[in-house]
C-alpha cells in the first residue's frame, strides 16, 4: 500500500467480472499490477478495459497488497487451496462468487490473509457497460467484524452500495438472486417466443412496456402486484392459455401452468383470491398441465 492507502491489486480471472472490477478499482486510485488471462477472448477484454497491465500467472498475484479472485464458483476452492502457500500475511484476498461466503478462503486465512467476500449483484457482461451499472448496484459483503470499514471503502469506491450477509445466509441470498434474475430470463424468452407467433417482430415492443410495469409494481408490492386470469378466477381463460401454449412449446406450457399453481396458492394465501376461485384455477391447471 503506497502512502495514499492506494494497494496494488492483482486479478485471478479475465472473464466477465475480473477485468471490470480491477478497471473499478483503478478509477478509484489503485495501482492493477497483473492480471491472469488464458484465452483469446479474456486477452481483448483485458485489452479494452486494462490495456497497460501485464498478464501474470495465478502464483504472481500474490506480490499485491490485494488479490481478486474472479473465477467459476466450483473453480474457486480449488484455486485457493492450491495458492493458499503463497498468500502473504495481512494480504488482502477477495473474491466475487455470490453462492459462497468466507469458508472458501480459509486455506488462505490459514496463511495469514484477511478474507472478504464482495458479490455484486449485478449481471456483467465484461465490457464497460458493467462500470456504469456498478453505480447504484448492491454488493454482498461477508467478512470477519474488524475488514467490514475495509469491505465497505472498496465497494463505496465502484460507485456500489454494501448490504452485510451474513456467512450463512449466503447460500440463501444467491439463490434468490439466481431465481429472480437466471429466470426471469427464461421466463421473458419463453414469453417472447409465444408473443411472436401472434405478432411477429413487434413482440419485443408489445412486452416491454407490459413486463417493465409489472416488474416494477412487483418490486414494491410483491404478491399485490398480482393481476391477470390467475389473480382473478378465470378459470376458462387459463384453461386455453394451456392448451394454446402446449401447441406452440408444452416447455412453456409446463412453466406456465407451474408459475400459475404457485400464483393461486400465494394470492389465496394473501386473501387475494377465495378458495372457491383458487380451486377452480387448481382444477384446469390439472386438466390442461402438459
Ligand atoms: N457474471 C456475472 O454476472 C457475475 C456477477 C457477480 C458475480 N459473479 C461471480 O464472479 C465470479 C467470476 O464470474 P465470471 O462471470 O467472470 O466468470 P467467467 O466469465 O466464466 O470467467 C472466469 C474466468 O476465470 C478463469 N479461470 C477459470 N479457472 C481458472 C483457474 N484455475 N485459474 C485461473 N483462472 C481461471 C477463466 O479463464 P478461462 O476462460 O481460460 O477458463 C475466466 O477468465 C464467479 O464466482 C461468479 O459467480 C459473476
Amino acid at each position: 500500500m503506497n502512502s495514499a492507502g492506494r494497494l496494488d491489486v492483482a486479478v485471478v480471472g479475465a472473464g466477465r467480472v475480473g477485468p471490470v472490477l480491477g478497471a473499478a478499482l483503478r478509477t478509484a486510485g489503485h495501482r492493477v499490477t497483473g492480471i491472469t488471462a488464458r484465452t483469446r477472448q479474456a486477452a481483448e477484454r483485458v485489452e479494452a478495459l486494462l490495456p497497460d497491465v501485464p498478464w501474470i500467472e495465478p502464483e504472481d498475484a500474490f506480490t499485491a497488497d490485494l488479490v481478486l479472485l474472479a473465477v467459476p464458483d466450483d473453480v474457486l476452492g480449488p484455486l485457493v487451496t492450491g495458492l493458499a502457500p503463497n498468500v502473504r500475511p495481512g494480504q488482502l484476498v477477495v473474491h466475487t462468487c455470490g453462492l459462497h461466503g468466507l469458508g472458501v478462503l480459509e486455506p488462505a486465512a490459514r496463511h495469514g490473509a484477511l478474507t472478504l467476500a464482495l458479490h455484486p449483484a449485478m449481471t456483467f457482461t465484461g465490457t464497460s457497460l458493467d462500470l456504469q451499472r456498478l453505480v447504484g448496484a448492491a454488493v454482498a459483503v461477508t467478512t470477519p467484524p474488524v475488514l467490514a470499514p475495509v469491505a465497505d471503502a472498496l465497494v463505496r469506491e465502484w460507485g456500489a452500495t454494501p448490504v452485510a450477509v451474513a456467512d450463512a445466509d449466503r447460500a440463501v441470498y444467491h439463490a434468490a438472486l439466481a431465481h429472480g434474475s437466471n429466470h426471469l430470463v427464461t421466463l421473458v424468452a419463453q414469453a417472447l417466443d409465444a408473443a411472436r407467433a401472434a405478432v411477429g417482430q413487434d413482440a419485443e415492443r408489445v412486452l416491454r412496456p407490459l413486463l417493465q410495469a409489472a416488474l416494477d409494481n412487483a418490486l414494491r408490492e410483491g404478491d399485490a402486484a398480482l393481476t391477470g386470469p390467475v389473480a382473478r378466477g378465470d378459470a376458462g381463460t387459463v384453461a386455453t392459455h394451456l392448451r394454446v401454449l402446449g401447441d406452440l412449446d408444452p416447455a412453456t406450457a409446463a412453466t406456465y401452468a407451474r408459475l400459475a399453481r404457485v400464483g393461486a396458492d400465494r394470492a389465496q394465501a394473501a386473501g387475494r383470491l377465495t378458495p372457491t376461485a383458487a380451486a377452480a384455477v387448481r382444477t384446469e391447471l390439472t386438466a390442461g398441465e402438459p
